[in-house]
């Protein structure tokens, strides 16, 4: 019988107002779920791994994105991850709120981006 407490994974979530929460991430569980189970408010709108509404920064950690619809290796060498399709493969420390941050860096890259404002994420409007 496979140990349980052996395979969790701590997510640590960095949010823009500064504040950081670590939460218990299973293998098998996609990123975004578990904070959002936990009580963060986090961003997320097509949850397919397309739309980059759920972005983050991937300071410390691995993540598997092969659930994604859309997530490329220059998106991984840039430091951003897609949350809503990516398996934690090791504890992490991630940065929230970073789909403008990945949308630019897409588009420097010459990679496809959502076109559109969805308005500011990082501020109560
Ligand atoms: S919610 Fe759309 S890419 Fe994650």
């Amino acid at each position: 019988m496979a140990d349980a407490a052996a395979a969790t994974i701590r997510a640590t979530f960095r949010l823009p107002d500064g504040t950081e929460h670590t939460v218990d991430v299973r293998p098998e569980e996609h990123v975004l779920a578990a904070g959002l189970a936990a009580g963060l408010d986090l961003p997320y709108s097509c949850l397919q791994g397309w739309c980059l509404t759920c972005a983050a920064r991937v300071l410390r950690g691995e993540i598997d994105q092969s659930d994604s619809k859309r997530y490329y290796d220059e998106d991984r060498r840039a430091g951003f991850a897609l949350l809503c399709t990516g398996r934690a493969r090791g504890d992490l420390l991630l940065e929230t709120h970073a789909r403008d941050a990945m949308r630019e860096a897409r588009r420097q890259h010459g990679l496809p981006f959502p076109l559109g404002d969805w308005g500011d994420l990082d501020k109560d409007s």
